[in-house]
């Protein structure tokens, strides 16, 4: 896929088919996303990459802790955001409950704990950082997040970040012997779309350039 089309049309998808994905395509992906900038070229990114039933034990797991605890996505932060934030995640969801509901499962039901499953996804890769470095070198881990979503769809894959991960991340150190000085930022899950879900036939929106872009001239 070319660039910008990758740029243009690329969407979360949150419904996978189990076929599992080449090693040597998710070690090109993996290869391409290394491709991203990071601060002095530190390339401060980690990856944990988890398949087959290993994938299926870390979601078991995960279920298990969410049905105890019932920690939620959500925008991450106990500070009051302006509206216009909260109307663009509320569109989301309004958007996706009618799909979720044709699947048969309430909107918070199915993204809480699909999130968790990582929607049924062959593949799914933890980014990781060590805790030495400063928060402000999270932004590498979104530059190679944002490469690695267009690597994933340059070589035909679809893929969703998924943070609600981060509040499980002593269950997914555990499971996946991660050391405890390393940070686990998100997740991404890799696969092939199920073309039957309902729920992949949402597509979220974007604002125009007037909402966020300042010209000083
Ligand atoms: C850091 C980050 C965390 C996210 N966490 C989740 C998640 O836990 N569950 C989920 O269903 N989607 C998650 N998403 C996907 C976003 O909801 C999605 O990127 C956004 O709605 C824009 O849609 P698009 O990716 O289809 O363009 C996350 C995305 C990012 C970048």
């Amino acid at each position: 896929m070319e660039l910008l089309e990758a740029l243009r049309t690329r969407r979360s998808v949150r419904a996978f088919k189990k076929d599992p994905v080449p090693r040597d395509v998710l070690e090109k992906v993996f290869s391409d996303a290394s491709n991203a900038p990071s601060a002095i070229n530190m390339q401060p990114w980690e990856v944990h990459l988890a398949i087959g039933e290993e994938l299926e034990r870390l979601s078991r797991r995960l279920l298990r802790s969410y049905k105890e605890r019932q920690l939620t996505c959500g925008p991450g932060t106990s500070r009051n955001l302006s509206e216009k934030f909260m109307d663009r995640s509320r569109e989301c969801a309004l958007a996706m409950t009618p799909l979720a509901e044709r699947m048969g499962i309430d909107f918070k039901t199915f993204v809480n704990e699909g999130s968790l499953c990582f929607f049924g996804a062959p593949a799914a890769a933890f980014l990781c950082i060590d805790e030495s470095f400063p928060a402000e070198r999270f932004i590498d881990i979104g530059s190679f997040l944002a490469y690695l979503v267009l690597a994933a769809a340059g070589h035909g894959l679809s893929s969703c970040p998924i943070g609600l991960v981060t509040a499980y991340a002593d269950d997914i150190k555990d499971m996946l012997n991660i050391p405890e000085s390393k940070i686990v930022t998100v997740s991404l899950a890799l696969g092939h779309p199920d073309p039957g879900s309902p729920i992949n036939e949402f597509r979220s929106d974007r604002e125009g350039t007037r909402e966020f872009l300042r010209w000083i001239d």
